[in-house]
């Protein structure tokens, strides 16, 4: 394993106050938001999508890397260019969802289990050989009553580190992404506590695989109420829980960790990851966003699928890139 260059590759990524795009909506997911919309759910309309993503003017003062889903990788701009092309050009470093998605764990109801690993080792080869830097995998944790059982927690651990492990044989950085969905009426403490067991599975379950913690980077939820429980705490609080949780279960030698934003309004978003620079200055680790939705879905709605729209959603997107890089100095005003 190379080492420096998984420190080099995280090192772009985490630059500078940039932060992450994640554009790598599975095609599923891509329908779902185009289809709230009333976009037409074809290839060619998530074409035209990603080209209006990736030839925004100046995205690369605010974004460092960006996580393509396949398809895109294989689409080309209106004037034929391709869109991975487009991206080096810019300096935005490449990199590549490789889950395949989740299906429910066997014996235990509610649960889900993320697949993707059959055969994974050749893919990721392939993508390294395409110039791809990173990948991005996702386990899905979900809150209820009983759930989630230590068994569901240690069954995604394993397989989230088993993806990191071949990522780093070939050189590509492990985006490790274990989300604790916002989705019921459970309390912040709840959350808190549910955040804090995954998180340590997961770094138990890095550890034993001999995953190098300094060449990955840690993709979370933030500590949040669920999006039906009857108290919804304020900034300070979010913050409070998110940070303390991290400090621990999150080892010092992890470089950097990016949110995603998991349904929070893009707003809500980038206020809670300014509120924690703003308490919390020194970290042991850069504390940056990773976000789909709370960058693109004001983008998104404006676009609606018009190319007369294209121009207004690129400034949409473009000040809203720049609004969470303000947010990771702290210095984002609402
Ligand atoms: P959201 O920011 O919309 O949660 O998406 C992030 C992501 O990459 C989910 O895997």
């Amino acid at each position: 394993m190379d080492i420096n260059l998984l420190k080099g590759t995280v090192s772009r990524m985490l630059a500078d106050d940039k932060g992450l795009l994640a554009m790598d909506e599975s095609i599923p997911t891509a329908n779902k938001r185009f289809k709230a919309l009333g976009i037409p759910e074809t290839e060619e309309y998530r074409r035209k999508y990603r080209q209006l993503i990736v030839t925004t003017q100046g995205l690369e003062e605010y974004i460092s890397g960006a996580i393509l889903f396949d398809e895109t990788i294989h689409q080309q701009t209106d004037d034929g260019r391709s869109m991975l092309a487009i991206l080096k050009e810019k300096g935005i470093v490449p990199g590549i969802k490789v889950d395949q998605g989740t299906v429910d764990l066997p014996g235990f109801p509610g649960e889900k289990i993320t697949e993707g690993l059959d055969g994974l080792a050749t893919r990721l080869a392939n993508y390294a050989k395409q110039g791809l830097l990173f990948a991005k995998w996702r386990a899905v944790i979900t809150i209820g009553n009983d759930i989630p059982t230590p068994m569901g927690i240690k069954a995604n651990a394993f397989v989230l580190a088993r993806y990191a492990a071949l990522c780093q044989q070939v050189g590509l950085v492990p985006i490790v992404e274990p989300e604790v969905l916002m989705d019921g009426s459970h309390t912040l403490q709840r959350c808190a506590e549910v955040t804090e067991q995954v998180l340590h599975a997961v770094f138990a379950a890095l550890h034993h695989m001999k995953v190098v913690l300094d060449g990955i980077i840690l993709k979370p939820n933030m500590v949040l109420p669920g999006k039906d429980c009857p108290v919804q705490d304020d900034l300070e609080a979010v913050a409070d829980a998110t940070i303390q949780c991290f400090m621990r279960s999150v080892p010092a030698a992890v470089p950097g960790i990016a949110f995603l934003s998991g349904g929070q309004s893009a707003q809500l978003a980038t206020e809670r990851l300014n509120t924690m620079h703003i308490g919390y200055p020194d970290m042991p680790w850069a504390l940056t966003f990773s976000f789909s939705r709370a960058i693109q879905q004001p983008a998104l709605d404006k676009w609606a699928g018009k190319d007369e729209n294209v121009a207004a959603a690129q400034q949409l997107l473009y000040e809203r890139a720049g609004l969470n890089a303000e947010a990771r100095q702290g210095s984002y005003m609402p």
